[in-house]
C-alpha cells in the first residue's frame, strides 16, 4: 500500500489558496469566513471518497471508511485546518490531508481494513481566536461542556456559537465524540530538534503543559507632560516589567520551559497619554506540571509586588491549562518500528505544541508522527517541510493506522 505523495502535495496547494495571505502563508483563523472556505473544500474531498460525514454540534468533522467488521470503534487520524493569523501551509492540514491521503491508498490497494478509519478535522485548534487551544478536540473528548464552549468570546469580540451558526457548520452530532479505538496524528515538529538531529520522522511521547493567561493591569490614565513621574500609576511600566520577567523566568528555569506575551494591548494607546489600562497574554509551557506550577506562581509574585508599588490593580483570567500528557506507550512503539521497517531515522520527542491528540489521549490509545521543519519555524508564513519528509511521514502515518485498523481482506 504506497501513499501518493503528489496528490497530497496537491491537496496542500489547493487548501492553501483557501486564506491564502500572498507571502505564503495562510490565514484561516476559526470560524472565519476563510475556515468555513476550508471546511467545504475538505469535506467535499471528503465526500468524493465515499466516506460517512458526520459534523457535531462543536463543528467538528469526522468522516469514515466502513470497516469490514461492522461499525465498531474507528482507528482515527486526523488534526485541525485552522490556521493561525500569520499561519503556514502544513500545521494541521498535513494531519487531515494525509489522513484522506491514507484513505486513498487503501481504495488503491483494495484493502477492507477490520475496524472502521476515520479521518478528522477538530473545531479551534489553535485557539488564538477563541481560547481555549484545542477547544474542538477537548469538547470532543468530553473535557469542556458544550454550552460553556459556544459561549466562549473571541479577541474580537465575536460569541462562538453565533459564528459556528453563521457560518453553517453547527452540526448535529452529539459530544462528547465516540470514542475512538485508537489516534494517530501527522503533525510538523514546529521547532528545530528533528532538523538539528538530521532525523526525518519524530516519534512524539507527549505534549508538554500548557498554561495561558490574560493579566489586565489598572492604574490611572495621566497626560503625559504634566504628571510628575512621583504620581504616576503607569500599568504600561507593570506590562513592561512583566514582559521581561516572563524572558528571565523561562531562562532561569531553563530545560524545556518557555514563556511568551504574545499581545499587547494599552488603553487608550495615544502617546500623550499614561495608560489607564495594559492587558497582556502570557503563554507558559513546560513539560514538567510541577515546574509549570512553580513558574505560574513566581510569575503572579513578581506582578503583584510590582504592580502594588506602582499603585496598578493586577487582574487574572485563565484562557487554557493543560497538564503534560503522556501517548500511548505501545502506539509510540508502533510509530518508531514503523519508522524504522521503511528505512527512516527516526527518534522519540516530546511536542513543544499543542495537538488535538493530546484530548484524544483522554479517551483512547493515541501517539504522533512527526516530520522535521526547516529551521525550526512555524506559526509563520515561511513554515515550509521538504516534499520527501512530508511523503515519508504519511507512509508511516498509513502503516500504523492500517496495523491498527488490522487489514481483514486485501484485492488479489
Ligand atoms: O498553541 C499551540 O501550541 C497550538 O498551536 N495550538
Ligand atoms: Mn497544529
Ligand atoms: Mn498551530
Amino acid at each position: 500500500m504506497k501513499i501518493q505523495p503528489d496528490r497530497l502535495l496537491a491537496d496542500i496547494e489547493a487548501l492553501a489558496a483557501i486564506g491564502d495571505t500572498g507571502d505564503g502563508g495562510n490565514c484561516r483563523l476559526a470560524l472565519t469566513d476563510e475556515d468555513a472556505g476550508g471546511r467545504e473544500l475538505v469535506v467535499g474531498w471528503m465526500r468524493a471518497l465515499g466516506l460517512d460525514v458526520r459534523v457535531d454540534r462543536i463543528g467538528n468533522v469526522v468522516a469514515t471508511r466502513a470497516g469490514a467488521g461492522g461499525d465498531g470503534a474507528a482507528v482515527m487520524t486526523g488534526s485541525h485546518i485552522d490556521t493561525v493569523g500569520t499561519g503556514g501551509r502544513y500545521d494541521g492540514t498535513l494531519g487531515v490531508l494525509a489522513g484522506l491521503e491514507v484513505v486513498r491508498a487503501l481504495d488503491d490497494a483494495g484493502i477492507r481494513t477490520r475496524r472502521p478509519v476515520a479521518v478528522a478535522f477538530f473545531t479551534d485548534e489553535e485557539g488564538s481566536r477563541f481560547p481555549p487551544d484545542m477547544l474542538g478536540s477537548l469538547v470532543y473528548a468530553g473535557g469542556m461542556a458544550l454550552e460553556d464552549a459556544l459561549d466562549v468570546v473571541a479577541i474580537d469580540g465575536a460569541v462562538l456559537g453565533e459564528e459556528l451558526e453563521r457560518i453553517g457548520w453547527a452540526g448535529d452530532a452529539a459530544v462528547p465524540g465516540p470514542a475512538p479505538h485508537a489516534y494517530v496524528e501527522l503533525h510538523i515538529e514546529q521547532g528545530p530538534v528533528l532538523e538539528e538531529a538530521g532525523v526525518t520522522i519524530g516519534a512524539v511521547t507527549g505534549v508538554q503543559g500548557i498554561s495561558w493567561q490574560e493579566l489586565t493591569l489598572t492604574g490611572q490614565s495621566n497626560h503625559a507632560g504634566t504628571t510628575p513621574m512621583r504620581l504616576r500609576r503607569d500599568p504600561t511600566y507593570v506590562a513592561a516589567e512583566t514582559i521581561g520577567f516572563v524572558r528571565r523566568l523561562a531562562t532561569d528555569l531553563g530545560g524545556h520551559q518557555v514563556g511568551t506575551v504574545g499581545r499587547v494591548d494599552l488603553h487608550p494607546d495615544l502617546v500623550n497619554v499614561v495608560a489607564a489600562r495594559a492587558t497582556l497574554t502570557v503563554d507558559l509551557r513546560n513539560t514538567d506540571e510541577a515546574a509549570l506550577a512553580r513558574a505560574e506562581r513566581r510569575l503572579r509574585e513578581h506582578v503583584a509586588a510590582v504592580a502594588s508599588a506602582e499603585g496598578c490593580e493586577p487582574a487574572w483570567r485563565k484562557l487554557a491549562r493543560f497538564e503534560p500528557v503522556a501517548f500511548d506507550p505501545a502506539v509510540i512503539d508502533l510509530v518508531e518500528a514503523t519508522a524504522q521497517r521503511l528505512g527512516h531515522t527516526v527518534v522519540r520527542l516530546p511536542s513543544g505544541a499543542g495537538h488535538d491528540a493530546q484530548m484524544l489521549a483522554r479517551v483512547c490509545p493515541t501517539g504522533m508522527v512527526f516530520v522535521p521543519s526547516r529551521g525550526g519555524v512555524s506559526h509563520n508564513p515561511a513554515e515550509f517541510t521538504e516534499p520527501e519528509h512530508l511523503a515519508a511521514g504519511a507512509q508511516v502515518l498509513a502503516e500504523v493506522v492500517t496495523e491498527l485498523a488490522g487489514v481483514a481482506e486485501r484485492a488479489p
